[in-house]
């Protein structure tokens, strides 16, 4: 593929969605489906960051995730606890740094909070690229911590009402990152679920029907084309064309 051809977002977002029907075509447990999975986000993300992108969000755990039964929360988490560290020493050889975007409390355990700050700490000094994993993540929990902060900002005497603009709310975001360019989800599913509602207010769209163990590098090099094909104007007009 050519990149040079293609437009490049500079923040891509991904809800990595249809593990658990990935598994079912096969006949394999909804655990096999996430595992297939998380391999292949770690293949997929280096691929991404080679396109010339330079923030990539994924959704791996909601907020709302903990509706599921304890069997597969557990194993959600042991995965996340046996792989995290192992995912950021792989991104660390890219130079790519690795945050995370979510509630650093229970119900996470402090074994899985420590694995995140210690990926984090790791990362700290990457400068090319980053990925934003969003684990225990919502983005109405986001908002509202957001807020919070805001609030005791103005109380402390930090900030004053006339420092709250658009730019500044991503700063009180879980990490402050750029807006969202291109947002995909895949498996066919048309819905955000609760991911980046502030931050994909200008993205453009994208529902492939592939399960997320199949979405690989060939099918993110598809999903740029689209993204090349997008006129994005932003409310202007272009009146030359
Ligand atoms: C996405 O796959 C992974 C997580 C939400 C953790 P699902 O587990 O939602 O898979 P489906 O949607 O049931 O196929
Ligand atoms: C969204 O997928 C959350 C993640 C991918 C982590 P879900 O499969 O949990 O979302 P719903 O239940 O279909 O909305
Ligand atoms: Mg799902």
């Amino acid at each position: 593929m050519d990149y040079s051809k293609l437009k490049i977002p500079n923040h891509v977002a991904i809800i990595l969605d249809g593990n658990g029907r990935w598994a079912k075509e096969r006949g394999m447990s909804r655990s096999a489906g996430h595992k297939a999975g998380f391999d292949n986000l770690v293949e997929l993300s280096k691929h991404v960051f080679k396109t010339g992108v330079k923030t990539l969000s994924v959704y791996a755990f909601s907020t709302e995730n903990f509706k599921r039964s304890k069997e597969e929360v557990s194993f959600l988490m042991n995965l996340f606890k046996s792989k995290f560290k192992e995912y950021a020493v792989e991104l660390k050889k890219e130079n790519i740094k690795v945050v995370f975007s979510g509630g650093r409390y229970r119900p996470v355990s402090d074994t899985l909070l420590k694995i995140i700050d210690e990926c984090e700490e790791m990362t700290k000094d990457c400068t090319g690229g980053i990925l934003n994993i969003c684990f225990n993540y919502g983005s109405h929990l986001e908002i509202v911590e957001a807020f919070k902060r805001i609030h005791k900002d103005i109380n402390d005497g930090k900030i004053s009402e006339d420092d709250i603009n658009e730019d500044m709310i991503y700063h009180y975001m879980f990490q402050d990152l750029d807006p969202v360019d291109f947002m995909i989800r895949t498996s066919g599913e048309l819905r955000l679920s609760n991911f980046m509602l502030y931050q994909v207010s200008y993205a453009e769209f994208y529902f492939p029907k592939t399960y997320f163990p199949d979405f690989n590098n060939d099918e993110f090099d598809k999903a740029l084309v689209e993204y090349t094909k997008r006129d994005r104007r932003f409310g202007a007009i272009d009146y030359s064309k």
